[in-house]
């Protein structure tokens, strides 16, 4: 008996990793202090969990319909409206445990054996290991510190020539906290790629800058996006895809037969026709949690900075920094691992999100200010010894 050789050769994710291995330190006794999730620190609004709450309750505990129900993607398609000025048809929704099975939903339904898939380096790490799961072939293109980590539409158009069959483009991006302009959005749009995959999971994490939907340049754009992070709903799954017209039917089977549909009292929790759950239900939390992650923001770049960090590109979206550490060590996960056992704080490895990003870390900022200090505290100490 022996797993299949796609599914042995699937990496680890180096996040979790270094998670297990903090939790191992803790249960010795160690504090540790974690900076490697990208998990929001917040609980999710109360009148959210109420919602669902209420849903299971009342009996909603059954199937719901594979693509997700009605009110829930009509509440999703005024949505667009109000926060992109796009039209998009409720039928055009699928609504999905997360945006990571969306992904997968995505890759599988595009690709077919061998076919490319063009992505920045650095990037998510999923990304490519879930595309060479179902057969595809990813093919990095490196984003420059030179450049800010800007997704520069002259580079990506001089990367797609007719092997490739989609870009993959993620903005606000993990791991570099860039935000793509909307002119360069634009521009990526028009490429002439088969197609556009657009990963929108940070949206409305942004300081300073408004988020754009691909879909306001390119009507046939796959866009996944869900609840996790805007709403520091991580552990409930519920995302959504965006599928262009022909792929409607044919996706919803695949969706239907491979999960049946996302849960129906969680989905309550993201629409409730009285009107309060996530989407349609006061936004007031979200705006605090985002002028929070703003404040550690800029405290946690000039800390790292007075340390001799090297930070090419302030994060204008999400809640990461990616440092250049390669003044320290030029491996990532050496470091990583020195700085969990020798001053106790937990960050992601670079190599985790491509080659391109090997010699930095990445601090995620979703934990309290007080903690990020005392990460500070430690490595400060660590570096002097
Ligand atoms: C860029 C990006 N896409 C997708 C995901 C998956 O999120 P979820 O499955 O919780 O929606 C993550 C999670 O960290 C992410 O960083």
């Amino acid at each position: 008996m022996k797993p299949t050789d796609r599914t042995l050769s699937m990496p680890p994710f180096r996040a979790m990793q270094i998670l297990a291995s903090a939790r191992e330190l803790e249960a010795q006794g160690r504090d540790i202090v974690h900076m490697e999730l990208g998990e929001p620190d917040f609980r999710t609004p109360p009148h959210i969990i109420d919602a669902a709450f209420h849903a299971a309750e009342d009996g909603f505990t059954g199937y719901t319909p594979a693509e997700g129900l009605i009110e829930l993607r009509e509440a999703l398609s005024s949505y667009y409206k109000q926060q992109y000025g796009v039209v998009v048809d409720p039928d055009r929704f699928i609504v999905t445990m997360g945006s990571s099975p969306a992904l997968w939903l995505i890759f599988a339904s595009i690709l077919e054996q061998g076919d490319r898939v063009l992505m920045t380096d650095p990037h998510y790490a999923c990304y490519p290991n879930d595309v060479r799961y179902v057969g595809g072939e990813p093919v990095k293109l490196p984003v420059r510190v030179e450049d800010g980590f800007r997704v520069d539409p002259g580079r990506v158009s001089a990367a797609a020539n007719g092997n490739i069959k989609a870009f993959l483009i993620n903005s606000p991006s993990n791991p570099t906290g860039s935000v793509t302009e909307p002119a360069d959005l634009k521009a990526i749009a028009e490429l002439p790629f088969e197609h556009l995959i657009s990963d929108e999971i940070y949206h409305r994490i942004t300081y300073g800058v408004k988020s754009h939907s691909m879909l306001e340049y390119r009507e046939d754009a796959f866009i996944l996006s869900g609840f996790s992070k805007v709403y520091a709903m991580t552990g409930w799954r519920l995302g959504w895809i965006i599928v262009p017209p022909d792929f409607i039917e044919p996706m919803r089977r695949v969706h239907q037969n491979l999960f049946l549909c996302a849960s129906s009292f969680v989905q309550k929790a993201g629409v409730q026709k009285a009107g309060v759950a996530a989407l349609t239900g006061p936004q007031d939390e979200v705006r605090r949690m985002v002028e929070t992650y703003d404040k550690r923001r800029v405290f946690i770049v000039g800390a790292l900075r007075d340390m001799g960090f090297n930070i090419p590109v302030e994060p204008a979206g999400a809640f990461y920094v990616l440092a250049d550490a390669r003044h320290l060590d030029e491996s990532s996960e050496n470091l990583s691992n020195r700085l969990l056992n020798e001053a106790g704080v937990a960050v992601t490895p670079g190599i985790d999100f491509g080659e391109a990003a090997e010699g930095f870390l990445r601090f995620s900022y979703a934990t309290s200010i007080e903690r990020i200090a005392e990460g500070m505290k430690r490595i400060g100490k660590w570096l002097e010894t």
